[in-house]
């Protein structure tokens, strides 16, 4: 196995391999992240759920059912098998489904799980069919069917796979085929965007975590920008840090306010590749209603890219719909690029 398919091995206290492209970033997510169901903000439901599921499962002395979690990107799928990892004692695997290009590459990491280990793959949407159908009788029956040899002297053999957990997260839910999302029998749970009180709340322990002082304004500011996703207010929070500590001034509103304007993030929180989307809708496509190709291409974008990073954001404000014939942008989102174009918000 080539070492780009290594699964990482981690015991849950240092669960993220650093990444070349941002290693300070990843290192500050370790530590912002929960590590208790009291620490964890919000998903009220999945979490109350994913607690009866985890100590039933604990009385039984069985490793909880296979989950998997959907949403859009930052809300904390990863957080949560880390959690439940945390909260289990148990070790948690990571690797994601590009990771995984052959059978064997899953095979090896299948067999060499210990027993009440948490598998977790990322981006499950991303696994071959072949791969796929390996996993199946795996997270049905714990065993594992390897082909041996080819033409007329090839054998299957039958491996006992340990009791293991399978925690999967994808932001793509639909393309997962239906045999694949039937096999999790712990449940399928959607991570909805957080509120802006539990976004201000997340603010607050994570500004406690990395000793910044801050104004309860400036809180408010960041949580407002922060499209109602965790990830990105820490993201927020440790830029506008960043300003208050070479200032040596505590974080204020006006401070928050001159660093986002400056990261191009406006008073909603979009980006600017946000507003050239609603641009290219209404002043290439006169409003749309087009489709998403014709978008993708105008912008030169992925159509996965639009449709996991920029759209769900979007369609929570209101400022864009999906209909049969394509992407259409609303009044709402005419008034706000309409005020942007007058220069009328950027202090607000
Ligand atoms: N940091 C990221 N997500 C969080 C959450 N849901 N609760 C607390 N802190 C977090």
């Amino acid at each position: 196995m080539s070492s780009k398919n290594d699964i990482k091995k981690e015991d849950t206290e240092n669960s993220e391999v650093l990444s070349p492209k941002n290693p300070d970033a990843n290192f500050l997510d370790q530590t912002l992240r929960p590590t208790t169901w009291a620490e964890y903000i919000g998903q009220k439901n999945i979490k109350e759920n994913l607690k009866i599921l985890l100590t039933a499962a604990s009385q039984r002395k069985h490793p909880p059912e296979h989950l998997l979690f959907y949403g859009p990107p930052g809300l904390g799928k990863t957080t949560l098998a880390h959690l439940i990892a945390k909260e289990t004692s148990s070790q948690l695997k990571s690797t994601s489904g590009p990771a995984i290009e052959k059978v064997g590459d899953l095979a090896s990491i299948l067999t060499n799980l210990s027993p009440g280990d948490i598998l977790f793959i990322d981006e499950i949407h991303r696994l071959n069919k072949a791969i796929e159908e390996v996993l199946y009788p795996a997270m049905e029956s714990g065993n594992l069917d390897i082909i041996i040899g080819k033409g007329p002297s090839a054998r299957t053999i039958q491996l006992d796979l340990p009791p293991f957990t399978l925690i999967a997260a994808t932001t793509r839910i639909a393309l997962l085929s239906a045999p694949l999302r039937s096999r999790f029998s712990g449940g399928v749970f959607r991570l909805e965007f957080y509120t802006n009180d539990e976004i201000e709340q997340i603010i607050n322990r994570s500004a406690k975590i990395l000793k910044v002082e801050i104004e309860k304004e400036a809180k408010e500011e960041i949580a407002k920008r922060s499209r109602f996703t965790p990830r990105t207010a820490n993201y927020f929070l440790k830029r506008c840090r960043d300003l208050a500590q070479i200032r040596g001034e505590k974080l204020s509103k006006a401070m928050v306010m001159e660093a986002l304007n400056l990261l191009g993030i406006d008073d909603v929180g979009l980006g600017a590749s946000d507003r050239t989307l609603l641009e290219t809708i209404e002043n290439k496509f006169n409003g749309g209603p087009v489709g998403l190709n014709t978008l993708a291409a105008a912008l030169s974008e992925e159509q996965a890219t639009i449709e996991d990073v920029y759209e769900p954001y979007l369609l929570q404000l209101g400022f864009i719909e999906r209909t049969s014939r394509g992407r259409v942008i609303t009044d709402r989102a005419r008034k706000h690029i309409g005020k942007k174009l007058l220069g009328l918000d950027l202090e607000k």
